[in-house]
C-alpha cells in the first residue's frame, strides 16, 4: 500500500483550543503544500487527517479519543479500497500523553508536538515508509520558525501572527509550561516580515498570539531588545494595516511602555483579555498568580486612564483546590468591581503533573457546579449589559464574511463583538461606520452609517 500517486492529496485538519493551535493547524498546512497536500473540509476521502489538540481541561483530551475511534473506521475503509490514510495526532494533548495515545490508539500514525512541525514532511515521508508509528514530542535545539517556509495560505482579513510561545510562570493548575515548553520570543525583523507579508495577502487586522504575549522580549533590529510596546509602535506604522490586538496576557507583564500604547496607538483596539482566573488573594497566591486582587484592579485603573474606552475580558477558574465559599465571594466582588464586557469561566480540572493536581482540599463537584453557575449569570449579566450600552452608537466595523442571514455581512466592532450588518457582500474587507441598533448576548446588530457606500 502507497500514499496515493496522481493528484493533489487531500489534507483535513481537525482543530481544538486556543488560537495558537489555530495559527499551528495553518502553519501544518504550510509545511504540507509543497508535498502536494491541499485542504479538504471533510475527513472522508482524505490522505492525511490532522488533529490538533488542546490539553487545557479534561474533556479535551477525552475528546480527541472519540474522535480517533471514529476515523479509524474511516482508515479502515480507505485501507480495504487500497489507499492510505495516515493519521496524526498534534498540539498539546500529543505533547502530554504521546505514548498513551500510541497505546490507545495504535492506528495512529504520527505524534507530534507543538515545536516539531516543521519536522512534519519527513515525518510524513517516515509513516509512509514504515509500518509503526512515528513520534516527536521532543524540544528539538532548533527554533521551528526559522525552518517553517515563508510562502503560506493567505488567512484572509483578520490573521493570527505567533510572536511568543511557551510559558515559565507555572500556575498550579496549568499544563501549558509542560506542553508548550518555556517561554521564547521570536525576534522583531522575523515579526514584522510575517505581518507585511499577511498585509500583502489581505490581511487588514492582525492578533499578535503568545501563550504570555506581553512577556514578548524580542531582539530588536539594532541588536537590543524590545518589550511588546515597542513592538507594538513598530506594527502601528505598516502600511494598509487598520486593526492591531494580542492575546493573552499576564497581569504582571503589563509594562509601562504596553499601557502607553494603549494610549498613544490608535490602531491597538480598545480591547484586553486580560485573565484574573481569582479574586482572592488566598486562591491566587495558591495559584502561583504572583500578583493579587488589588494589583489586578490597580492595573485596570491604569489601563482605563490610558484608554477610558478600553473593554475588559477575563478567565475564571472556578474551584481551585482550596477555594472557599469567601474566596468565591471574593472573585464575584472582583467582577462587580472591573465590570467586563465578556470572559470565560471554567471549573478547575486537575491536569496531571501540575502543582494542584495533587494538593489536598479539592472542592467538591457539586460545589464547583453551584459556584460557576452563579459566575456565570452575573458575568452574562455584565456582558448584556456592556452590549446593550452599544446600541444607539456608531461602531467602525471590520466585516470578515458572510452574515448569519441572507443579505447579512458580519464583523467585528473595536470590542471584538460580532456585528451583523444588511448589506452586499462587497463590504467583506472594508471597515464602516455601522449605526448599533440592537443587541443580542454575544451579537450586535445595525445599519450601515447613511451616506457610505
Ligand atoms: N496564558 C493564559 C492562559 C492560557 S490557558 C493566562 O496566563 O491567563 C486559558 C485559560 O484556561 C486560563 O486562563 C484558565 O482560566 C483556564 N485553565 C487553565 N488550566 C485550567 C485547569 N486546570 N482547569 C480549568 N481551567 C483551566
Ligand atoms: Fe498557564 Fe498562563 Fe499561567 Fe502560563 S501564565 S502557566 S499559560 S495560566
Ligand atoms: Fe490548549 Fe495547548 Fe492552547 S493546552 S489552550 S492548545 S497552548
Amino acid at each position: 500500500m502507497s500514499i496515493s500517486g496522481a493528484g493533489p492529496r487531500r489534507l483535513h485538519v481537525i482543530t481544538w483550543g486556543c488560537q495558537m493551535n489555530v495559527y499551528d493547524s495553518g502553519r501544518m498546512a504550510d509545511v504540507l503544500a509543497p508535498l502536494g497536500y491541499a485542504p479538504s473540509p471533510v475527513p472522508e476521502g482524505a490522505d492525511m487527517v490532522i488533529l490538533n489538540t488542546c490539553h487545557i481541561r479534561d474533556k479535551a483530551a477525552e475528546k480527541v479519543f472519540s474522535e480517533l475511534g471514529r476515523l479509524r473506521r474511516l482508515k479502515d475503509r480507505r485501507a480495504a479500497d487500497g489507499e492510505r490514510m495516515i493519521l496524526a495526532v498534534a498540539g498539546c494533548v500529543a505533547q502530554a500523553e504521546g505514548a498513551e495515545i500510541l497505546a490507545r490508539a495504535p492506528y495512529v500514525d504520527i505524534v507530534l508536538g507543538p515545536q516539531t512541525y516543521h519536522r512534519l514532511p519527513e515525518m510524513v515521508a517516515r509513516a509512509a515508509r514504515a509500518g509503526g508509528a512515528v513520534i516527536e514530542t521532543d524540544f528539538p535545539p532548533e527554533d521551528k520558525f526559522d525552518f517553517l517556509p515563508d510562502s503560506a495560505a493567505p488567512q484572509g482579513i483578520t490573521a493570527f501572527l505567533t510572536i511568543q510561545e511557551g510559558c515559565d510562570r507555572f500556575c498550579s493548575f496549568c499544563v501549558v509550561p509542560y506542553t508548550r515548553g518555556a517561554e521564547t520570543s521570536r525576534p522583531a525583523a522575523a515579526v514584522i516580515a510575517e505581518a507585511r507579508r499577511l498585509i500583502g495577502q489581505g490581511a487588514r487586522e492582525i492578533t499578535l498570539l503568545g501563550q504570555n504575549v506581553n512577556a514578548w522580549h524580542g531582539e530588536a533590529p539594532d541588536g537590543s531588545t524590545w518589550g511588546l510596546g515597542r513592538l507594538l509602535r513598530e506594527l502601528a506604522s505598516l502600511p494598509d494595516l487598520w486593526r492591531l490586538r494580542y492575546t493573552t496576557s499576564h497581569p504582571r507583564d503589563m509594562s509601562e511602555e504596553l499601557i502607553a500604547a494603549h494610549r498613544d496607538l490608535p490602531i491597538l483596539m480598545p480591547f484586553l483579555h486580560l485573565p484574573v482566573q481569582s479574586g482572592s488573594d488566598r486562591v491566587l497566591a495558591a495559584m502561583n498568580r504572583r500578583h493579587n486582587a488589588a494589583d489586578y484592579l490597580r492595573l485596570v485603573e491604569k489601563l482605563r486612564n490610558a484608554r477610558p474606552d478600553i473593554a475588559l475580558s477575563s478567565d475564571f477558574i472556578i474551584g481551585h483546590p482550596g477555594e472557599t465559599e469567601a474566596d468565591f465571594r471574593a472573585t464575584l466582588a472582583l467582577v462587580r468591581s472591573v465590570g467586563f464586557a465578556q470572559a470565560f469561566s471554567f471549573k478547575y480540572s486537575p491536569r496531571p503533573g501540575t502543582p494542584a493536581a495533587g494538593a489536598p482540599a479539592q472542592v467538591p463537584n457539586a460545589e464547583k457546579e453551584r459556584r460557576l453557575a452563579e459566575l456565570q449569570a452575573l458575568l452574562r449579566d455584565q456582558q448584556a449589559r456592556f452590549n446593550a450600552a452599544c446600541v444607539g452608537r456608531f461602531l467602525p466595523v471590520l466585516f470578515t464574511g458572510p452574515g448569519r442571514h441572507c443579505g447579512q455581512v458580519a464583523g467585528r466592532s473595536p470590542f471584538l463583538q460580532p456585528v451583523h450588518v444588511t448589506g452586499p457582500q462587497e463590504l467583506i474587507g472594508r471597515e464602516i461606520s455601522v449605526a448599533i441598533r440592537s443587541a443580542l448576548p454575544n451579537s450586535l446588530s445595525g445599519t450601515r452609517w447613511p451616506g457610505q457606500a
